[in-house]
């Protein structure tokens, strides 16, 4: 984009919107934009210039993720990327996760893990889940839930997702050390008794995946997420956290929410305020035994028998 295309004579009478011609390089694909104005975000280019609708337009102040696209192997949120700054970078989108026309692994790994309801968030976690994966081949729980915590789901929560991913990371791995041992005993044969070349192992989306909500499986996937220690932990300052119940424990009666703004996060994360011997202190619990923003800790743990929603837990 250069200067003198802003202002081209084709512009509207009247219309003093600066206005450029560029091109934008889409799943490997040359996309002209011709007299946009420079304003229009790429959420926007992509989906009413370019008819790539596959990133939503949730809240178009990136919040929601929902938009998530690649810019340069950046994960961003396309309503907030000018379209014109975009021009001389790579841009991927969720179409280009698919391939050839089926599912990718990450969205395969989603849809078979439940996290998927209403679908609009899909393609911005499918988008984010990739990225995630493209940085970090083995992401623990933690990782996990920090790379998804800008993108909102309305309807399903988290734990679909979040299974999605160690489903994903472990059929790569799965494959690519199938691979290695291929290549191994093809090169421990010899040339002239090494086997054609066999096409890679492909991820196995036929995989179990603990379906979602009100389901036996929902032990499944708690299975995912690393028992939390027992007994005192020491704690900075030689603080000791008290014992961890056992899983399901429900949060003693005389806990109170603690105060606005604290209550909840985006997961759904509850704070509260230990009245009873710990008092002052105040334990997060988000059924995963972490801090609400990840930390593991072992802490009460708020999710009742699987199935069973605490009102306060909107993420459930
Ligand atoms: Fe871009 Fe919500 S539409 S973050
Ligand atoms: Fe509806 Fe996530 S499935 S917002």
């Amino acid at each position: 984009m250069t200067d003198e295309l802003l202002n081209h004579p084709g512009a509207p009478t009247g219309d003093v919107r600066p206005t450029a011609s560029y091109t934008l390089r889409v799943n490997g694909v040359e996309r002209p934009v011709t007299d946009a104005w420079i304003g229009e975000s790429l959420l926007y280019v992509l989906r009413e210039r370019l008819g790539l609708a596959g990133a939503k337009d949730g809240c178009e102040q990136g919040e929601c993720g929902a938009c998530s696209v690649q810019v340069d192997g950046q994960l961003v949120n396309g309503c907030l990327v000018p379209a014109a700054l975009a021009a001389d970078s790579e841009i991927g989108t969720v179409e280009g996760l698919s391939g050839a026309g089926g599912a990718s692994d990450v969205q395969q790994a989603l849809a078979d893990s439940g996290a998927v309801q209403c679908g609009y968030c899909t393609p911005g976690l499918a988008m984010a889940v990739h990225d995630l994966l493209q940085r970090n081949h083995r992401p623990g729980e933690v990782e996990a839930r920090q790379a998804l915590c800008g993108n909102l789901c309305r309807c399903t929560g988290y734990r679909g997702a979040l299974a999605a991913v160690q489903a994903v990371a472990d059929a790569r791995e799965a494959a690519l050390e199938a691979e290695l041992d291929a290549a191994a005993q093809a090169a421990a044969a010899g040339p002239a008794a090494a086997p054609p070349a066999a096409a890679p192992p492909q991820p196995d989306h036929g995989a179990e995946l603990p379906l979602y909500a009100d389901s036996e499986l929902w032990h499944e996937a708690d299975q995912l997420i690393p028992a939390q220690p027992q007994g005192e932990t020491p704690r900075t300052g030689g603080y000791a956290y008290p014992p961890t119940p056992p899983h399901g424990t429900p949060v003693p009666a005389d806990w109170q929410p603690a105060p606005a703004p604290a209550a909840t996060d985006p997961f759904g994360t509850t704070t509260y305020q230990d009245a009873g011997p710990y008092d002052g202190t105040v334990y997060a619990t988000d059924g995963y035994g972490t801090d609400g923003y990840g930390t593991p800790y072992p802490g009460y743990d708020a999710t009742p028998a699987h199935g069973i929603r605490l009102p306060e837990d909107e993420n459930a």
